[in-house]
């Protein structure tokens, strides 16, 4: 049960092994998720969904990852922690997206870090990576540019942003990159990357065909009601068990059934 390491994907993907990756945003959910098996760990900044109830990813701070980033690293012995930078903290000056990586990896103690973007901020991420922290891509629909896409649809279904997405990935790889998101895109497109590149493809609505899986934890345990794309596979309804608690134990306190003698001191 050694620790997962960006070296240990590679691996994976070579003999055919998925990758196994879920969101956290804290100690207690990353301990449950990392003592059942999983390979990687993301902090994803949809903790500004999740966490914070904000409509977008945009207003989460790096102050604000580092929190998070934090109290996960703290309940993980084996899985590989990846913290996501925000928006606005990678943007095309490589001095200041080194810095804030760096603060990110010191203060949070997590093993990789995740920028969302390609040719545009290419000299960001070699910087990063050439200073000795691991990157992971993301490419396909990026959150952080819903303002300008206007729609959270599936990307690449044309051809010259499908031809992109692959120079962009092969830009990614060059770099030096341990491996990418491919985030709502057609699943033939993302095999298509998958085949053509060595570094790891983990997809979220893009398929079966690339080298592992990641979803948001809140919406695969069925916290989140309101958010049903077609990708997502529940795989527990919490917010009815959870719920359902709650109305228990509001029920004991009114008729005054709880505490009782046995729990009292
Ligand atoms: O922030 C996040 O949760 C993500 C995953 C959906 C890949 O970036
Ligand atoms: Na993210």
């Amino acid at each position: 049960n050694r620790k997962v390491t960006t070296h240990r994907l590679q691996e994976m993907k070579q003999r055919g092994e998925k990758i196994s990756m879920l969101t956290a945003y804290d100690y207690s959910m990353a301990s449950i998720v990392d003592q059942a098996g999983m390979d990687v760990i993301l902090v994803g900044d949809s903790a500004s969904n999740v966490m914070a109830g904000n409509t977008t990813t945009l207003p989460m701070t790096l102050d604000q990852m580092i929190y998070h980033g934090k109290s996960v690293v703290n309940g993980v012995k084996r899985a590989l922690v990846i913290v996501d930078m925000p928006f606005g903290s990678c943007s095309g000056n490589p001095t200041l997206s080194l810095e804030a990586a760096i603060r990110v990896m010191k203060e949070t103690g997590a093993d990789a870090l995740k920028i969302e973007g390609g040719k545009e901020i290419i000299a960001d991420i070699k910087k990063i990576i050439d200073a000795g922290i691991p990157v992971m891509g993301h490419l396909g629909l990026m959150p952080q540019s819903i303002n300008k896409y206007g729609t959270y649809a599936v990307r690449a279904k044309d051809g010259a942003e499908a031809d992109k997405l692959m120079a962009d990935a092969t830009l990614l790889q060059e770099v030096g990159c341990f491996g990418i998101v491919l985030e709502k895109i057609p699943a033939t497109l993302a095999e298509q990357v998958a085949k053509e590149l060595a570094i790891p493809m983990i997809g979220i609505g893009a398929g079966g065909g690339v080298d592992g899986q990641v979803l948001v934890i809140h919406d695969m345990l069925g916290i989140n009601k309101d958010f049903s794309p077609k990708f997502l596979r529940r795989y527990a309804d919490l917010h009815t068990m959870m719920s359902q608690a709650v109305q228990s134990y509001i029920k004991d306190v009114k008729e005054s059934d709880f505490p009782n003698e046995k729990e009292s001191y």
